[in-house]
Parts: C-alpha cells; structure tokens; sequence
C-alpha cells in the first residue's frame, strides 16, 4: 500500500505513522526525520536544510526531491510505504507521481488528519520527542513528569522549531503552499479526511478504517 499522511504542523501525523506503518508493515518516510537525522549528524544534506527548518519554511523542493527519490528506490520501499510530511506543496506531488509512474506504481490513498489551530499550537508547545527511539510524547497528555522515554530510557528532547514564534509561521507556511494540495488530491479523487481530535488510539482506529477497504 502506498500512503501519503497530510495536515498541518502537530496535527499528529509523526504520532499517528508509527502506529499505522507498523501495522500494514509498510516503512515510515517521514522527511522531517529524515533532515533533522541528517541535521544532528553534520552531513552536507543537513547544513543545506537546517537554516529553513530552524526558520519554519520548506527546504527547497530540489533538495527535498532527490532525497525522497533515493529513499524510495531503496528495497524496503518497493511494495509500499507511507510517507509522512511529503509531498508538502503542488510542485513535490506532480513529482511524486511522476517517479511512481516510472515504477508502474500509484498511490492508493491520500489521508487528511483534521484539526484546528489552537489544538495544533497546544500539541506542538508540550511535544517531546525520544533521541534514541524517534517516540512521540506530549508532557500533558501523556503525563510526562521527566525527560526519559518511557520506551526504552532514551532523553527526550523539545525541537528547535517548536517554538510559538516558529510554529506561528509553519503555520503560515501551512495555509500557503500545503493547503492547496488538499484540493490536488481531492481533484484526484484520492483524498480522505479524518477527525484528528480526541485521544491517539481514536484517530488511529479512525485512520485504520479508512484504509480498511484497500486492504
Ligand atoms: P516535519 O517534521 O514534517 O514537521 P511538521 O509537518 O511541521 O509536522 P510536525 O512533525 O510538527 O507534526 P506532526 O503532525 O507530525 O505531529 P506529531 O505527531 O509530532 O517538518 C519539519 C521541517 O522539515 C519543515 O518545517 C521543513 O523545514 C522541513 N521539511 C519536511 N518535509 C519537507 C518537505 N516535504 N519539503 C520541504 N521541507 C520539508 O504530534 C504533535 C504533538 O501532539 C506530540 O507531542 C504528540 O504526542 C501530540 N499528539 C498527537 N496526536 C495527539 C492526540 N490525538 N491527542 C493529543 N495529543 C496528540
Ligand atoms: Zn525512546
């Protein structure tokens, strides 16, 4: 199967992939990861992104391609995969079908995780995420008292750009270049949206459903 997981900033898509691509089996693609891995590791690939991401704007879409291209050439991904935070504008998804139709392949669902601004804000201001399992957790919902991972003993950590300033403009940058991709997908007939309010497992089992009649 292979998925897109769209919505705004802190709409839960991290949180909700984990879940979802372990139970289709399917790798995880989640290009936020992948440029904040690259970004703790000093390589080329991370000083290029690091100065969009500490500013809440998209990296440019050539450099965001090619890596998303080499990551989905890679054996695991072959069969299917769900790619969380990409595509992120009009000109990524044009691309993303292209490659795929050079494999014979297509996407099978786009899904919508549905919320509004203020719960974005409050989710983003208390997550925390693991160093060394990538889990997320919220400091309120999840009752976190301590900075360790209730997973594996990892420290967790508050991301550079979960700032309210910073949030406030991904938000912005939201509305402006991935909200018209809602409207691409819909016109492509492959868009499904979810309520992503409400406790974790709901929007998981939600999720679920709506993938159900591909299975
Ligand atoms: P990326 O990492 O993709 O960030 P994002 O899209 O802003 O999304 P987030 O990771 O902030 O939120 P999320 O929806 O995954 O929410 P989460 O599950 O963590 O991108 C970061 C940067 O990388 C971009 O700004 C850009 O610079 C660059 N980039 C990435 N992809 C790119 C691309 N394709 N092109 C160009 N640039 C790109 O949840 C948030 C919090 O809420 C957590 O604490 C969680 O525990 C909590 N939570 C989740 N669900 C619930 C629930 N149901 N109830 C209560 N709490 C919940
Ligand atoms: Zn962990």
């Amino acid at each position: 199967m292979r998925i897109v997981l769209v919505g705004p900033p802190g709409a839960g898509k991290g949180t909700q992939a984990q879940f979802i691509a372990s139970h289709l089996s399917i790798p995880k693609i989640s290009t936020g990861d992948i440029f904040r891995a690259n970004v703790s590791g000093g390589t080329e690939l991370g000083q290029q992104a690091k100065a969009y991401m500490d500013r809440g704007d998209l990296v440019p879409d050539e450099v965001t391609i090619a890596m998303v291209r080499d990551r989905l050439a890679e054996d695991d991904a072959r069969e299917g995969f769900l790619l969380d935070g990409f595509p992120r504008n009009v000109p990524q998804a044009e691309t993303l079908k292209k490659i795929l139709s050079e494999w014979d392949a297509k996407l099978d669902l786009v899904l919508e995780l549905v919320v509004d601004e203020d719960e974005v804000v409050r989710r983003l201001s208390g997550r925390r995420t693991c160093s060394q399992c990538g889990h997320i957790w919220h400091v309120m919902f999840d009752d976190k008292r301590d900075d360790i991972c209730d997973d594996c003993g990892g420290q967790l950590f508050q991301r550079d750009d979960d700032k309210e300033e910073t949030i406030r403009h991904r938000l912005e940058v939201y509305q402006e270049q991935t909200a018209p991709l809602v409207a691409f997908y819909a016109d492509e007939g492959m868009l499904v949206g979810i309520d992503a309010t409400g406790p974790v497992e709901e929007v998981t089992e939600r999720a679920l459903a709506a993938l159900r009649p591909l299975a």
